[in-house]
């Protein structure tokens, strides 16, 4: 089988690159001459463990390919899927489909014979059925069916995710269709993955609704730990104690700074939206936009706390950039409100992020950056925990407490064990463990 896949950003690749794996031919198109060139000299653009390699095998395997030419990309294809970004609209908050619709203009004109054109972004309820009509219009004569099929990978895991998914949600309204997407997917019909077909208007449906729960479930569990905080809980044994329970189940239930990353900030407020047009306000993803963003503040309010009520003329050092660990990604990441609201509070602040350095660099302005985590605490007046990468997980804390002005630690992301870390002679604050 042979695929087109438009959009060489994350989900594309990704999305590419696994394809290729089970067998298919995949040719990735992207209007970017310059990140295509990139591509073919193996230079893979995003961190996501395993991609590079995954790429590297299935381009000398000569599955895998990249061009800016769609007509030659789409040279034959059984499917053309469109994997191009989302982003939310300035002013609105409503999901900008630009993109997706001069891709759905740009197949009409280059389609040849046959082709199943699939919406892999993230796209809100009625656009398959916009693209179906575009393509119609520009080509009345056209053999073609649309279907939406939702990605549920997650940025760090999502080569994992997509070998071996809870199950694959496909729109998809005629038998043909059906076919080349089964064909598409068999390796996964292997290990029994359960594939949904729905409507086109029900699979987009689910990937919102699926993405708005799990913001919802992360924000209903930071709002307990906060209660937790009060009442002398812990907040993870609640979670245990509740996650154990198979209706609610125990995943999404980590306490933190709030959520952030490319998906639920945008996906949240495009549903929220969608529901205000419809008339049918979703009030809960209302409120879980609202307390999320407030959380992000809130967030630096406790670093000032724990410093004392002031971080004026302190250096606080920052360990984690990035919205999750294992990417490089900063986009809508909890440390773009926290560390600016600690530098206007008058904060020296030094971070360190295994891979988000760069980015973060080009986001904000007047940070001191360190080339390790023990750099950066050197001679601080407080460290926080922002996000959770691994390397932060096992720090010397004698040596910590050594680097350290005063011995303040906020763990953002729990990451230690308040016991071990009061027995060490730290300040410790951390999330929902008021125990
Ligand atoms: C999310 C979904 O998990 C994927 O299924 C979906 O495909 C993807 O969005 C998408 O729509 O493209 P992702 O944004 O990569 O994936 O990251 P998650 O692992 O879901 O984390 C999102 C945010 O929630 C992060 O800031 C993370 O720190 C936070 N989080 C997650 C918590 O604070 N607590 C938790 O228990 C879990």
């Amino acid at each position: 089988m042979r695929i087109a896949m438009i959009g060489t950003g994350y989900v594309g690749l990704v999305t590419g690159a696994c394809f290729s794996e089970f067998g298919v031919d995949v040719c990735c198109v992207d209007k970017d001459a310059g990140k295509i060139q990139r591509l073919k000299a193996g230079e893979i653009p995003i961190f996501e463990p395993g991609l590079d390699q995954l790429v590297e095998g299935n381009v000398k395997a000569g599955r895998l390919s990249f061009t800016t030419d769609l007509r030659e990309g789409m040279a034959g294809a059984d499917a053309v899927f469109i994997a191009v970004g989302t982003p939310s609209r300035r002013g609105d908050g409503h999901a900008d489909l630009s993109y997706v619709y001069a891709a759905a203009r740009e197949i009409a004109d280059t389609m040849d014979g046959y082709t199943v054109v699939v919406t892999k972004s993230t796209v809100p309820v009625g656009t398959g059925r916009e693209v179906e009509a575009i393509i119609r219009e520009r080509r009345p004569d056209a053999r073609f069916d649309v279907c939406s099929n939702p990605e549920f990978l997650r940025e760090g895991a999502a080569i994992n995710d997509f070998m071996r998914p809870d199950r694959v949600v496909i729109g998809c309204e005629s038998e043909r269709a059906q076919e080349v997407m089964r064909g598409l997917y068999r390796p996964l019909y292997l290990i029994e993955t359960p594939i949904v077909f729905t409507s086109l208007e029900t699979s987009e449906m689910i990937k919102y609704a699926a993405n708005t729960f799990l913001a919802t479930k992360i924000t209903f569990i930071n709002e307990i730990a906060d209660l937790c905080e009060k009442v002398g809980a812990d907040v993870h044994d609640v979670a245990r104690g509740i996650g154990l329970d198979g209706r609610i189940g125990r995943k999404f239930l980590h306490p933190g700074p709030g959520y952030g990353g490319s998906c639920f900030p945008k996906d949240t407020l495009a549903l929220v939206k969608t529901a205000q047009d419809y008339g049918a306000p979703l009030r809960i993803i209302e409120t879980v936009v609202d307390v999320n963003d407030r959380r992000k503040q809130a967030m630096a309010d406790r670093i000032v706390a724990a410093c004392g009520g002031s971080v004026a003329g302190k250096t606080v050092a920052v360990l984690g950039l990035t919205f999750k660990p294992n990417t490089d990604d900063m986009r809508d990441s909890p440390a773009l409100d926290i560390v600016p609201a600690l530098l206007a509070a008058g904060a020296t602040v030094r971070a360190y992020d295994p891979e988000g350095m760069d980015e973060a660099a080009k986001l904000m302005d007047g940070i001191e950056y360190g080339q390790s985590a023990y750099e950066a605490m050197d001679g601080a007046d407080a460290v926080a925990i922002v996000t959770e990468w691994n390397e932060f997980r096992a720090l010397d804390l004698a040596r910590m407490k050594k680097l350290l002005k005063a011995p303040v630690v906020v763990d953002l992301r729990n990451v230690y064990d308040p016991k071990d870390m009061r027995a060490a002679g730290f300040e410790y604050t951390c999330v929902g463990r008021g125990t």
